[in-house]
């Protein structure tokens, strides 16, 4: 394979790259060649405040060493081959989901209030720790909180469930921060690149992706500029998805679609730019009492399918 090196050259490689700019990229979590191939001088250079001729010349250099062009179909199937999944704690959601959450895609869960996406959230930062014969991957967890609805009690009452994850290491492998505004979003996730590697994180969350975006992007006037930032924000869960390897889940809100006077008016916000970045979206609606139905839309391989679950006591169940 030509070009799949892209997790393994490492910053230090290019040309250019001194210990001190070595530094500075690394601060803002550019520690791979995928991550300066992929991104542009002026980006890079107002993240790190390296200039921008310095960092053209690194980008071009990790790119050339990535050989980045086309790829056979053989290519693709082997870098898909390392894809790994893991359960939500629910089987018959993990069945509509080819087995369950898996690494270089993001999930997208959105619908009313009280419907689980916060309780979905929870529960995966705890089943991607489990051993792999149970589902897991052994991985850790990043958190990040739009809305302050993040209860680490909820964790340990989910963890009862789970004997063989000792609850004090298992809330040591979730990794909380809480985003206080849009720029703030954008900036956490700009900054995770060092801590996924050195704590083998494997999920990220975000709940909710939306909830800044509305609030500070009021009236039509603004909402170019509210989804060029929103796109910008999930191409950067997109990318780290891809360079690392792991999962990303992503809560979203639903508003009423005017047009529609048949059927269910309810839509997700966000519009094309979430619509077309998630891998899978899952549509959540209340049932009776504490269940749940997910329906899958919108997926690239799997038929739209709806999966029963319940909240309990233990988190996500059949
Ligand atoms: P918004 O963020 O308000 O849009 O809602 P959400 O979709 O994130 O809902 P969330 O995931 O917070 O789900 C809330 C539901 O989970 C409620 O119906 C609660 O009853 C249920 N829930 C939360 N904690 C517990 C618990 O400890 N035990 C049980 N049995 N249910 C719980
Ligand atoms: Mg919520």
């Amino acid at each position: 394979m030509a070009s799949n090196s892209l997790e393994e050259i490492k910053i230090e490689d290019l040309k250019g790259v001194g210990p001190a700019i070595a530094e500075k990229l690394r601060e803002n979590g550019l520690v791979t060649a995928n991550a300066i191939a992929v991104r542009s001088p002026k980006e890079i250079s107002g993240l790190t405040g390296i200039g921008e001729t310095v960092i053209q010349k690194i980008i071009v250099d990790a790119r050339s060493k990535l050989n980045i062009g086309f790829e056979t179909a053989n290519e693709i199937l082997e870098k898909r081959q390392n894809i790994i999944r893991f359960t939500t704690g629910s089987k018959s959601l993990d069945d509509i989901l080819n087995g369950g959450i898996e690494t270089r895609a993001i999930f997208e869960a959105f619908g009313e209030f009280r419907t689980g996406k916060t309780q979905i959230g929870h529960q995966l930062c705890i089943t991607v720790q489990l051993p792999k014969e149970e589902g897991g991957i052994e991985g850790s967890a990043c958190y990040i909180d739009s809305e302050g609805t993040f209860r680490p009690e909820r964790l340990l009452q989910i963890l009862e469930r789970y004997p063989q994850l000792d609850p004090k290491k298992a809330l040591d492998n979730i990794f909380y921060c809480r985003a206080y505004n849009s720029d703030h979003q954008l900036l956490i996730v700009d900054k995770l690149g060092p801590m996924i590697e050195e704590k083998n994180v494997k999920l990220v969350v975000v709940d909710s992706i939306i909830s800044h975006f509305r609030s500070e992007y009021i009236g039509r006037g603004t909402l170019s500029d509210r989804q060029q930032k929103l796109n910008r924000f999930i191409h950067k869960l997109l990318q780290l998805s891809e360079a690392h390897n792991l999962a990303v889940y992503i809560t979203n809100q639903v508003q009423s679609s005017p047009g529609v006077f048949f059927g269910d008016p309810t839509i997700p916000t966000g519009g094309n730019v979430i619509a077309h970045a998630s891998t899978y979206r899952l549509y959540l609606r209340k049932s009776k009492a504490n269940k749940r139905v997910a329906k899958l839309i919108d997926s690239p391989c799997l038929p739209e399918a709806e999966a029963v679950f319940s909240i309990t006591e233990h988190g996500i169940e059949d």
